[in-house]
């Protein structure tokens, strides 16, 4: 009995074709494996599998190497275990209680952190503006760890909330250093109790005494140096302001 009489010869039209797109679809596999395996495979020395394409930087690495990025992380936290009991979750504080907010707050985001740091470590009580809006309802507890508050804030802690709270929920402020913070404990080493806004509204702005580019100037100063000019340096700035 013949058992493969009817199978097809080599070289025959149907056996041929089928033959040519088992080769091309094996083909085609192999190669696509190859690839897959050039480009996903981690280096030849290791044994793992690398989800990142070769070539590419991994991300989290990148993250995990922008100070700023770990700061902002570390104040969030400190935010969350202090600040945010009163000025709340969204920075917006609490209008019934007497909480001003932080979120688009005039005084957090300043060019310096002189004041804020100081309203940190010892405290804000009585008449404050914040944007234009008049506070005062209630006080702000110091923050800082001292003999009498050993569960305070470290300065790195303060350095932290306050760049967080300068760039979290649109705002947009330069971050906050340890060194600033150290700088206002040691010129405020003097200071008992908390702070009176009018009081503080009269420090400058930046860390270390300098002014603000804004308020580079009191208005006698400002006063004495337009007198200095010419008249017609006068009248090009006044047009110069005026535009
Ligand atoms: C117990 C409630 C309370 C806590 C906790 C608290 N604050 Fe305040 N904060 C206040 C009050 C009340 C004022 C306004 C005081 C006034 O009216 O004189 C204020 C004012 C401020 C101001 C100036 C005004 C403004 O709105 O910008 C800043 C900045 C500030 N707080 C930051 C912080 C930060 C940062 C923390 C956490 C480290 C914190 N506060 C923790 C109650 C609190």
């Amino acid at each position: 009995m013949k058992i493969f009489s009817s199978t097809p010869k080599i070289g025959s039209p149907g056996f041929g074709s089928l033959n040519l797109s088992l080769l091309i679809g094996s083909a085609s596999l192999l190669i696509w494996g190859g690839l897959y395996v050039g480009k996903y495979s981690g280096r030849f020395d290791s044994d793992e599998f690398s989800e990142i394409p070769h070539g590419r930087p991994a991300k989290p690495v990148v993250a995990a190497l922008d100070p700023n990025a770990e700061t902002i992380k570390k104040g969030a936290k400190v935010y969350a275990a202090v600040c945010i009991a009163c000025h709340q979750a969204d920075g917006n504080g609490n209008p019934g209680g007497g909480i001003p907010p932080l979120a688009g707050s005039d005084w957090v985001t300043t060019e310096g952190p002189s004041r804020i740091i100081r309203i940190v470590l010892h405290g804000l009580e009585g008449p404050v503006k914040v944007n234009g809006t008049a506070w005062g309802q209630n006080q702000m507890p110091a923050q800082a760890k001292t003999a009498d508050n050993p569960a305070g804030l470290t300065p790195e802690d303060i350095a932290n909330v306050l760049s967080y709270v300068r760039n979290a929920w649109g705002n947009k402020a330069p971050m906050v250093s340890v060194d600033m913070v150290s700088t206002v404990i040691k010129d405020t080493a003097a200071k008992s109790g908390y702070w009176n806004p009018d009081d503080l509204m009269k420090m400058p702005v930046m860390v270390g005494g300098g002014a603000a580019p804004s308020a580079a100037m009191t208005p006698d100063q400002l006063k004495a140096a337009l007198k200095a000019l010419s008249g017609e340096q006068l009248e090009a700035l006044m047009k110069e302001v005026k535009k």
